[in-house]
């Protein structure tokens, strides 16, 4: 099996913030309550008109000049989004078009806050056993689009993005192990009930509000917890190593609590932990990406570390990756 790496990274954020002074208007809030409870201070809204594969394309111009591949050269598109354009066709597909890859397979991957780790891990596969050569793997979120701006308890928390990774065989280092799972007997705590085959868009979904996101937010948490632990500690064993080993763990963006309460039962130094949330909130899989590429951007990672990628979310989904630089 081949060696498989990322060898170029990039982002785009929308220009709109949102802070959560804005929010206060808008809803019974504070930012008091929003900071203390979430470590959230703004997050980026995307323009009308604006949808998630014209973020995704952004990103990943940015992520192939940085890796100094063409677009031609990329025969693998991986989007993870919970957020597309429409129903179909895939966000990647979309992205294809955009940047002319004509040579690429593309197909989205519904993952959603564990997306970008799921689309890297099977990235990864397919270049692996050599199905592909330079893959390009997306997370791109516009979450403002399926967010009920009348629901205090969802609408201060997420907020839109794109990042993306150009994976490539590496000689040395690259993805040393991945970690996936999965619980479907928790699908009821975080969904959009509306707008799939169970339940098409009629006047009376749109009228009871059911195409944006419903969330039991205090029973994820401790799901939250406990998966990001048991990923995380899963994929280091994997990878024969200690949690200590870890130079810098970019976890999901969901909240700061959460993050703390991992990195306790890891007995991790927070100085080790990438955060974004407070720019950004919650942007589904748009958040390790961005937070991975931004890490990369500021010589958080360098030459030779090892980073943890670790997520958890709707489905309920979580995974791990360990990568060497
Ligand atoms: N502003 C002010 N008060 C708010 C509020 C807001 N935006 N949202 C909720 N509240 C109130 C509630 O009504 C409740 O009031 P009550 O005690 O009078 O009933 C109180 O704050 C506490 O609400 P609760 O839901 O218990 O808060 P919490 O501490 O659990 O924080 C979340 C809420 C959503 C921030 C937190 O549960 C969370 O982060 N959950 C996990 C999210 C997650 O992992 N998602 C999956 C991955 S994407």
């Amino acid at each position: 099996m081949k060696k498989v790496g990322i060898i170029g990274v990039g982002e785009y954020l929308p220009q709109k913030i949102l802070t959560n002074a804005d929010l206060e208007k808008m809803v019974d809030t504070s930012d008091e309550w929003i900071t203390t409870r979430t470590g959230i201070k703004q997050r980026r809204i995307a323009a009308k008109g604006e949808a998630v594969s014209d973020l995704a394309v952004k990103s990943a111009k940015a992520a192939l000049e940085d890796a100094g591949i063409a677009a031609h050269d990329i025969d693998l598109i991986i989007v993870a989004t919970i957020t597309p354009d429409m129903q179909f066709p895939s966000v990647a597909c979309l992205v294809q078009d955009a940047l002319s890859a004509g040579n690429a397979v593309c197909f989205d991957i519904s993952a959603a806050c564990a997306g970008f780790v799921y689309a890297i891990d099977v990235a990864s596969q397919f270049i692996a056993r050599g199905a592909s050569k330079n893959a390009l793997v997306i997370g791109a979120e516009i979450l403002s689009s399926v967010t009920d701006w009348q629901d205090r308890s969802t609408c201060v928390l997420f907020g839109d993005g794109a990042g993306a990774a150009v994976l490539s065989e590496v000689k040395s280092g690259g993805i040393l192990a991945t970690y996936l799972g999965s619980d479907g007997s928790m699908a009821d705590l975080l969904k959009v009930p509306a707008g799939g085959s169970r339940m098409p868009a009629t006047d009376k979904t749109v009228q009871s509000r059911m195409h944006y996101i419903k969330m039991r937010g205090n029973e994820l948490f401790k799901k939250a917890v406990n998966a990001m632990a048991k990923a995380a500690q899963a994929v280091v064993n994997k990878a024969g190593l200690k949690c200590q080993d870890i130079d810098l763990v970019i976890p999901h963006q969901a909240n700061v609590r959460i993050i703390s309460a991992v990195a306790k039962k890891l007995g991790l130094d927070e100085n080790k932990i990438y955060l974004n949330i407070e720019k950004y909130g919650n942007m589904s899989s748009a958040s390790t990406a961005t937070a991975l590429c931004e890490a990369v951007k500021e010589g958080r990672i360098k030459k030779g570390d090892v980073v943890l990628l670790d997520a958890f979310g709707a489905g309920l989904v979580w995974g791990a990756c360990v990568i060497k630089w």
